[in-house]
């Protein structure tokens, strides 16, 4: 099932959330209808709380459908290693039509269990580095745009309240 995605402004957004501890068929009904949310969005990633749920799940397709083993489901996501340095565009699905360029670390360790609650370790490049920090960020409610200056975010944010006063966000 398809879910609309909740945007910038949706307090669930800047909530951390909750471990996943049942390994049952909700789980993986929730990880399903994340990943057809995510393609129908035209994403490479996404958390749970994108999709109003307070629950420390995301998935990750940086090949966006290219390569089957790309899909990635990450529950109760850490990262454990972060090494070297990379700036490049990034965006959310959840703050539509803004980019910013975002300092992130190049190559990233992160700690994950799967859908039986099995632990392990996924180390990832450029893209996917940065899909690990921007979908573990989401979890523990931190957006991209915390990671740019004051400046551009108060400028993100006076927009939005533009588009949200239109009827527009
Ligand atoms: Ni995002």
């Amino acid at each position: 099932m398809i879910h609309p995605i909740v945007k910038f402004g949706d307090p669930v957004l800047e909530k951390p959330t909750e471990a996943i501890t049942a390994f049952d068929d909700d789980l993986r009904k929730l990880v399903e209808d994340m990943f057809e949310s995510m393609y129908a969005a035209h994403g490479v990633g996404l958390a749970a709380p994108q999709i109003g749920i307070s629950k420390r799940v995301a998935v990750v397709d940086v090949t966006f459908k290219d390569d089957p083993r790309a899909k990635l489901v990450l529950v109760n996501p850490e990262i454990i290693k972060k090494d070297g340095r990379q700036r490049g565009t990034e965006g959310c699905l959840s703050i539509p039509d803004f980019r910013e360029d975002v300092s992130r670390a190049k190559t990233v360790t992160i700690r994950a269990q799967d859908l039986a609650g099995k632990s392990f370790e996924h180390t990832g490049e450029d893209l996917l580095a940065r899909a690990f920090l921007h979908e573990t960020d989401h979890l523990n409610g931190k957006l991209y745009i915390s990671h740019i200056s004051a400046l551009k975010r108060d400028l993100i944010k006076r927009k939005i309240k533009k588009l949200t006063k239109a009827g527009e966000w």
